[in-house]
């Protein structure tokens, strides 16, 4: 009977384990499949360096909301996950530099060149500087020998990486007038260090601090917003700061950045008691070591 209930625990793992694997692959597999078939656009290799740069930065956000995620639902099992999505998004920042390196013909001279001479490059150099290290002791045997303290410290460095690639995004945006997922990324990004700043260690803050959150997180995307505007156009960045009030012009940066903070609230509020997560059937969810 024990074998029998083992062995299906084994597969149902097995399976979920190649469904998260296929589903994290599957933009870069997106990617290859439109390139042998000639369908990336005008600028494949543009094309194929925008979208893997993109992939790249929601799968590192998406491992910076892991533990806020975990925490908010009481949901142990989630933590493997962490490790996971960040080196998916380690991989795609590679592919991502690996497919740029390929549009200038490999020439590495010329690469570092233009890193050193264009801005938005630069923070895109420094964004993967400081992944590499993290990637290289995302491992069980690298985690032991640094022992959990020092790990923990390195790993911090995923905030200024995370930090430095938003940048990378923003400056790289081909639309001056346009800014909503750049606004949104560092939305999101001010949500997440103030979750960890704030939360208490090891659990999930109250629900006033969530609401607090959710707020804040808006106002800074609407101020960010706003300094881009007042820094990088003629737009008087007083229209687009009202605008945020105005819902005719639907929903802007700010707005996007505060049903998220809501939703993630809500997800607070329809959390498990502390006990029925203990021995509840959510704590077996996602059986990934
Ligand atoms: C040496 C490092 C890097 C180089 C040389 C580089 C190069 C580039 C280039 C040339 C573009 C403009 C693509 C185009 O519009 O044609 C770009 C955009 C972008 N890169 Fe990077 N990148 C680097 C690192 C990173 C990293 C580490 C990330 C994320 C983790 C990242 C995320 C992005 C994103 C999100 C865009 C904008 C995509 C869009 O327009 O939708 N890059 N990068």
């Amino acid at each position: 009977m024990r074998a029998a209930e083992s062995l299906r625990r084994a597969r149902v793992r097995a399976c979920l384990v190649a469904l998260i694997g296929l589903g994290l692959a599957l933009p870069a597999l997106t990617i290859w499949l439109d390139a042998v078939r000639h369908s990336l656009g005008p600028d494949p290799w543009a094309e194929a360096s925008r979208r893997s740069g993109s992939w790249a930065l929601v799968f590192l956000v998406a491992s910076l909301a892991v533990t806020p995620l975990r925490q908010t639902l009481r949901l142990a099992a989630l933590a493997p996950m962490r490790r996971v999505i960040g080196l998916t998004g380690f991989a795609y920042a590679v592919l991502h530099v690996a497919i740029h390196l390929g549009s200038i013909g490999g020439d590495v001279r010329r690469f570092l060149a233009e890193l050193i001479s264009q801005r938005n490059l630069l923070f895109g150099a420094l964004a993967i500087a400081l992944l590499i290290p993290l990637a290289a002791t995302s491992f069980d045997r690298a985690i032991r020998a640094l022992g959990g303290v020092a790990w923990r410290r390195l790993h911090l460095l995923v905030f200024p990486a995370a930090a430095f690639a938003i940048v990378h995004f923003a400056v790289s945006w081909p639309q001056k007038v346009d800014v909503t997922e750049p606004a949104v990324a560092a939305g999101l990004f001010a949500w997440l260090v103030g979750y960890r700043l704030i939360a208490p260690r090891g659990g999930a803050p109250g629900l006033a601090t969530y609401a607090g959150l959710a707020l804040a997180a808006a106002g800074v995307t609407a101020g960010l917003e706003f300094a881009w505007f007042a820094l990088r156009t003629r737009v008087d960045p007083w229209l687009v700061l009202a605008a945020n009030l105005d819902p005719e012009l639907g929903p802007r940066p700010a707005a996007w950045v505060l049903a998220a903070g809501v939703a993630a609230l809500m997800l607070r509020l329809a959390r498990p008691s502390a006990r029925s997560a203990r021995r509840g059937p959510l704590a077996r969810q996602l059986p990934i070591a």
